[in-house]
């Protein structure tokens, strides 16, 4: 892997030329007083160095004669690290991480304006670390007061991320290699929940079967609060409380996934709790399901990003209308987006190191162009909410649709022919949501 990390380096430093680029670790979060969530590096950082640990700073300096990778990390400190647990302090962040040069952190303002002063640009994102943004806008702002004399130095502070980005968007052979782990593991946990749950239990007994399934097969655990929504709670897109007892003739809604190292899986599906679908439950589900069959077959490399949306919402509107919760002409409804109170959402996202992961979806007009190595998510749905206002001019949907919630998630990678459904293994098809 450290090759990897690398050949990522190697290729950013490319395209930087003269310029240097920063990078800051993620902070630690504080789930309470002195007690802190499980540490996750930031996904920049961990992209390009492998390195996880907090209170980090990872240097770019293409143009630099001795050094062109350099690390700040937190020195080694064994009375602490019975705490904290291992660190892998300066020497080990060069033998390890391939690092040219090594400092402590606390060594940062010293030994930094090295790396920065002959570079015509800094590449650096401002984030949400503002004292660390603080630190670096200083350091800029002490260099340029010694432009005059120089003639030389940083005159910008340029985004790493559009080109940064770029590269994450493509997926390697060994991230695919995990996305497919991630995959497997979250599709296993959807099969076994969707034979665990049954009128009478609760949405949190799912979750935990979920959840549990993931850490037994070694994922680190939910990439993302699991929902776990039955009846009207799939209305909510974002329901986590997961603390409702399922009854027969509802709908349950899981829409759950793990991270497995540092990439994740993202899958929805939608079943009755009891034996079957009711009429209107099956009606609704057919269209979401046409919907995402027909969005998914859209996902191809040379196809603009937005096609696959565009063939959902068609489809979910000309079900819509044939069940006359919609009324009028397909286009015009389309246009005036009169599907808008049932659904809210777009039909994807990019995925990876990040859930919703990075990268640009549009450059000004024209979409981003679905290339092989890509991942998205491909999740229609449809929410008639119990309270739902229907958009103007439009009627109000009859109570037997209401508080029907349906969502249908996939991963789907773009390969050189077409798609792979990554997460096909959980079923989907009417017949097999019933039992
Ligand atoms: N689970 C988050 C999403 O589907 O985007
Ligand atoms: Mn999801
Ligand atoms: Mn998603």
């Amino acid at each position: 892997m450290q090759a990897e990390y690398k050949a990522r380096r190697e290729q950013l430093m490319e395209k930087i030329g003269t310029g240097t680029a920063v990078f800051r670790s993620a902070p630690m979060a504080v789930m309470h007083n002195d007690v802190e969530y499980v540490f996750r590096q930031d996904s920049d950082f961990f992209y390009l160095t492998g390195f996880n640990e907090p209170e980090a700073v990872a240097v770019l300096a293409p143009h630099h004669e001795e050094h062109q990778f350099i690390l700040f990390v937190q020195p080694k400190d064994p009375e602490k690290e019975v705490w904290t647990g291992y660190r892998t302090g300066v020497e080990a962040a060069k033998e390890k991480y391939g690092a040219d040069e090594a400092y402590p952190i606390a060594e940062l303002d010293e030994k930094l304006p090295q790396y920065l002063i002959n570079a015509d640009r800094i590449y650096y994102h401002l984030g949400r670390d503002r004292d660390f943004n603080q630190t670096l806008l200083t350091h800029w702002q002490r260099l340029m007061m010694g432009y005059a004399k120089r003639g030389t130095g940083p005159i910008a502070i340029e985004s790493t991320n559009p080109i940064l980005h770029a590269m994450r968007l493509v997926k390697s052979p060994s991230e695919l290699e995990m996305m497919r782990k991630a995959a497997a593991i979250s599709v296993e946990a959807h099969n076994h929940a969707r034979h665990f749950a049954q009128p009478g239990r609760n949405e949190y007994e799912v979750q935990a079967e979920i959840e549990h399934l993931f850490r037994l097969r070694g994922a680190i655990g939910p990439a993302y609060p699991s929902i776990v929504a039955s009846g009207a709670n799939a209305c909510i897109l974002h329901y986590i409380e997961n603390n409702r007892q399922m009854q027969d003739n509802e709908l349950l809604l899981i829409d759950a996934g793990c991270a497995y190292g540092y990439y994740n899986a993202d899958i929805t599906r939608t079943f009755p709790v009891g034996k079957k679908f009711t009429p209107e439950q099956k009606a609704l589900y057919e269209i979401v399901l046409e919907a995402q069959l027909h969005a998914i077959a859209q996902v191809q490399p040379g196809n603009p990003y937005n096609l696959f949306h565009d063939t959902a919402v068609r489809v979910l509107v000309e079900g819509l209308v044939d069940l006359g919760i919609l009324k009028g002409e397909i286009d015009q409804l389309i246009e005036e987006e009169k599907y808008k109170p049932y659904y809210m959402h777009r039909t994807g996202h990019w995925l990876g190191l990040d859930v919703h992961d990075v990268g640009v979806y549009k450059h000004g007009e024209n979409w981003q162009t679905l290339q092989s190595g890509h991942i998205v998510t491909v999740e229609p749905g449809l929410y008639i909410g119990s309270n739902v206002k229907p958009a103007e001019e439009q009627p109000e949907p009859h109570e037997r649709w209401r508080g029907i919630g349906i969502r249908i998630e996939d991963d789907v990678l773009v390969t050189p022919e077409g798609q792979e459904v990554l997460t096909a293994g959980v079923p989907k098809s009417v017949e097999e949501m019933e039992r």
